[in-house]
């Protein structure tokens, strides 16, 4: 568990990246940059209200690299504002992420871009524990399996209030804690699930520990209380980096957020031993994915 404070003021590094940042980053650490705020214009700013959501998401996004934006119904005029506000997201996100990790630059996707106007804990999140985030949690999902694809992102807080995470132990702590109870996948399930559409690809042994490490440790209460902690106050203003896959995170309170996820191929981390995959395979005695796929 550790977080990292990093005195960048600009999404245009004007400096060489530190080595120091990557080998953080990949141990498990949230790069937290007290001073790195993406600013809104003054007509962005009455995007800060809960009611441009519609009622089933927590989010308003855009996929990959597309332009076309989702889950709200808000007027065409402001859906062309919000769309330009992620947009200019995804690109100040990129490039300064492109510029900190020059191993990562090439092989960076961007996953989705969201912008979060709820505060946190309601909405979907107050109705199932699954997608309670404000249980600690490493991030995976059951309809979107990685792969192994790392998940990274970089969050920015633009309310005017703290946005507040605890962190919780090192992911290599919460698996021994948790994986000797988890079953292994039954032979099948995996091409059943995906071939219903309730998978977009087939989950691999490693999605599979993923996501019972996620559904496990914040479905277990007492260990929500009691397990190695930290609490953290996100400033108004401010920015942070992690692999959520990795970092054990709640995001106990707060209100307006933008957050850009990239997926991450293995073959760029400087230090796959300490990867989520390499930690469980070292558990397990086994690889976690398709030979062609290590
Ligand atoms: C998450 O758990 O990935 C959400 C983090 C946040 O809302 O700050
Ligand atoms: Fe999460």
């Amino acid at each position: 568990m550790s977080i990292e404070r990093l005195d960048l003021q600009d999404w245009q590094l004007n400096a060489a990246p530190d080595p120091a940042w990557q080998a953080a980053l990949e141990d498990g650490a949230v790069l937290y940059c007290p001073n790195l705020c993406f600013a809104l214009s003054s007509s962005e700013q009455h995007y800060l209200d809960p009611s441009l959501t519609n009622q089933k998401r927590k989010s308003i996004y855009i996929r990959g690299d597309s332009a076309t934006l989702y889950g709200t119904d808000a007027s065409a005029n402001d859906q062309e504002g919000l769309l330009a506000m992620l947009t200019r997201y995804r690109s100040a996100s990129m490039h300064l992420l492109t510029q900190m990790f020059p191993g990562y630059g090439p092989a960076m996707r961007p996953a989705g871009t969201s912008f979060r106007p709820r505060p946190t804990g309601t909405g979907e999140a107050a109705l199932s524990w699954r997608k309670d985030d404000t249980r600690l949690h490493v991030d995976a999902f059951p309809s979107n399996p990685t792969r192994g694809l790392r998940i990274l992102r970089v969050f920015s807080n633009v309310g005017t209030s703290a946005r507040v995470w605890r962190v919780g132990e090192s992911f290599e702590d919460m698996a021994r804690r948790f994986v000797p109870n988890i079953s292994a996948p039954l032979p099948g399930f995996a091409a059943l699930i995906h071939s219903l559409g309730i998978t977009k690809r087939k989950r691999s042994a490693y999605d599979h520990y993923m996501l019972h490490l996620h559904d496990r440790a914040k479905a277990d209460l007492g260990y929500q209380r009691d397990c190695a902690q930290q609490r953290i106050e996100f400033a108004p203003a401010s920015s942070w980096i992690c692999f959520s896959d990795q970092v054990m995170h709640a995001a106990e309170s707060g209100q307006y957020m933008i957050e850009q996820t990239i997926h991450l191929p293995r073959a760029a981390l400087a230090y796959p031993e300490h990867s989520p995959l390499r930690i469980l395979e070292r558990m397990a005695g086994r690889e976690l994915l398709p030979a062609a796929e290590t």
